[in-house]
């Protein structure tokens, strides 16, 4: 298991964008919200990286601001989560604003309330809100009639908190720019993961593949709007079936979990044969040909029988392992735990980018 703390002193790569853009340039994401990738420019990621790089920096140093103080944050969750909401709750802490979590258990979204209602009522309470719920179109229409910024904290389509912190942790430890970096997502390629990892891609122009079964190769209409904008920045976006066409030569091997949450029971049927070759494991990340290539993970990851989805999985279809192997999760080319930590100082870079401003 790789826990070690990058070396921030170290000289970093330049951060994302493509060649020429300056991060903080003319960009302004004030009173913004975060609804997916390609809403922004590849300057404004370029942006928001840079300031979640920074404030990462401040927090190791100590030297930290508080940019939100008095400030007032909704946490909206209709799934659960682990990461996602102690991240936002921390990095709201961290810069002086106040969070307030609600759950269709403890709140009427959903059985009382409409979410346009839950929207206009909390837009006049919150100065911000992040939504995590199945659906875009409701994290689209809070944002519509709230007032104030809004931030995706996962629907069934779009993952972009998780494609930032992805985005700031290939930053640091690949060796190259982004736009010189190459990644494969192996699994599900319509899930929100690989469409937020393909338009994280798309906008800071790196190299990416997504390595899936022919049934779950990604929806059409994402692909073009992520090659679109690739076309400005020199991304390079393919999708193959085949594993070691696929991962040949590439600086980070993503994967995700085989069945997404809210998905039914009976989805495990279908995903365990058409996924099954499609595993992380050691003849994986040796087919890179690289041996300085790196394993990503959003998390959760069933890598072993430590949970009750894992053990159910396990004796319906005798897999001890799922999307990776435990001996690549806890190998030293996982990076994963980079990631986790990295989810606060991208969140905390949305917050203050979209409340305070990059420069305040
Ligand atoms: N990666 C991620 O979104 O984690 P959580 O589901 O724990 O928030």
């Amino acid at each position: 298991m790789d826990d070690a703390t990058p070396d921030l002193d170290r000289p970093q790569a330049p951060l994302a964008g493509p060649p020429g853009v300056t991060p903080g340039g003319a960009v302004d994401l004030r009173g913004r919200s975060f609804l997916k990738e390609l809403d922004h420019t590849p300057q404004e990621w370029a942006a928001l990286l840079d300031l979640a790089a920074r404030l990462k920096a401040e927090r190791r140093a100590g030297t930290s601001r508080r940019r939100l103080e008095g400030r007032a944050i909704a946490l909206l969750f209709e799934k659960s989560s682990t990461r996602t909401r102690a991240a936002f709750e921390l990095a709201a802490a961290g810069q002086g604003a106040t969070t307030t979590y609600l759950d269709p258990a403890g709140s009427h979204l959903g059985s009382k309330e409409s979410a346009e209602d839950t929207g206009r009522v909390l837009g006049r309470l919150f100065d911000g809100i992040e939504y995590r719920g199945a659906a875009q179109a409701t994290v689209e229409l809070l944002a519509e009639v709230s007032g104030v910024p809004v931030w995706n904290g996962l629907t069934d389509e779009w993952h972009p908190t998780q494609s930032l912190c992805d985005a700031l942790t290939m930053t640091e430890r690949c060796p190259r720019p982004l736009a010189e970096t190459s990644f494969a997502f192996l699994g599900d390629g319509r899930g929100n993961v690989a469409a937020s990892l393909l338009a994280m891609a798309a906008l800071t122009g790196m190299d990416a593949r997504v390595v899936a079964p022919p049934e779950l190769a990604p929806a059409p209409e994402v692909l073009a709007a992520a090659r679109a904008v690739a076309d400005g920045t020199g991304a390079r976006l393919s999708v193959t079936s085949d594993v070691e066409e696929g991962v040949r030569g590439v600086d980070v091997v993503h994967t995700d979990v085989w069945v997404s949450l809210g998905e039914p029971e009976s989805t495990w049927d279908e995903r365990v044969p058409l996924l099954r070759p499609y595993r992380v494991d050691a003849g994986v990340m040796a087919a890179t040909g690289n041996p300085d290539s790196l394993f990503m993970h959003c998390l959760p990851a069933f890598h072993d029988l430590e949970t009750s989805v894992g053990r159910a999985v396990h004796a319906r279809y005798g897999l001890e392992e799922m999307e990776v192997t435990d001996e690549v999760f806890r190998g030293p080319a996982s990076v994963v735990w980079d990631q986790a930590e990295n989810r606060r100082h991208t969140i905390e870079a949305v917050l203050v980018a979209t409340l305070a401003g990059l420069d305040a």
